[in-house]
């Protein structure tokens, strides 16, 4: 991954969400760490703080790509199994809604995502404004289906809600996620009822798990470029501002010449 300084305006928004997003980690927690370009930050974030003063926290990672950044950076990881409740899990979104549903899957970690967004008892998604839709849908859902028989799956998908799977592919070949499985992407362009989605996908045989976070997430945290960030729960939305003592420009170039998974 190739992240240029001074950042994008895209980026620094992910930055800005991060460290707000932070705040509600506290010492000592059991973690859950999204994958994707935005939880990336918090990453990044976590572990200069945790060199400035030891967090004590435990972390369980979305996905190998996330597991490696982390352990990278010093950050202390455990698995699922060992560690199967978490207290906060802060992960990325493609998008969401005013219910705090979500879309994700675009980085193909849906399945594992989503196992640890169960597994915790908060869960803090990191986003920025352009991810935020009245109803979700246009951004293709991404479901993950078995690779046996995977063109059977496809077809009772495209039978049941009439949209042709897309299966993702890596250049010319398929992408295979880190539980050995297929993604195929589903173009809706809305989703009018997306419990009723997930469900029909669910019951069909080959679909291990769809990229619908259904009352999943516990708020969502929308980072603006110049540092203030919305914060959105079901109660409602409060703005938080950026932290005064913080330099967003200096913490984004200590990051990222600490992370040597980026090249600058
Ligand atoms: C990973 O599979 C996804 O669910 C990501 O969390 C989601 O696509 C958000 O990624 P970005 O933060 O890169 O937009």
């Amino acid at each position: 991954m190739t992240v240029f300084l001074p950042l994008s305006q895209a980026e620094q928004g992910k930055l800005v969400s991060a460290v707000h997003a932070a705040q509600y980690v506290r010492p000592g927690m059991r973690l859950g760490l999204g994958t994707g370009s935005t939880a990336a930050w918090l990453v990044r974030y976590l572990a200069y703080r945790n060199r400035k003063a030891n967090l004590g926290v435990t972390c369980v990672a979305t996905s190998s790509v996330t597991a490696q950044q982390a352990k990278t950076l010093g950050l202390s990881l455990s698995s699922l199994e060992d560690t199967p409740n978490l207290n906060l899990v802060v992960d990325g979104a493609d998008e969401f809604d005013p219910q705090l549903n979500l879309i994700k899957g675009a980085g193909g970690a849906l399945l594992q995502e989503k196992l640890v967004a169960v597994a915790a008892d908060q869960m803090v998604v990191i986003t920025d404004p352009s991810k935020e839709k009245a109803k979700l849908g246009a951004f293709p859902l991404s479901v993950e289906i078995v690779r046996f028989g995977w063109q059977g799956t496809a077809a009772r998908i495209e039978h049941a809600l009439g949209v042709a799977p897309q299966r993702r592919m890596v250049g010319s070949e398929p992408f295979v996620t880190d539980e050995g499985n297929f993604i195929v992407d589903l173009a809706f362009g809305q989703i009018d009822d997306a419990r009723a989605v997930h469900n029909t996908l669910k019951s069909l045989t080959g679909v291990v798990e769809t990229g619908l976070f259904l009352d999943i997430a516990t708020r969502v945290v929308i980072g603006a470029p110049a540092g203030a960030a919305q914060v959105l729960e079901k109660g409602g939305r409060v703005t938080h501002p950026w932290p005064e003592d913080v330099d967003l420009t200096e913490l984004a170039e200590i990051l990222v010449k600490a992370d040597p998974n980026v090249g600058v």
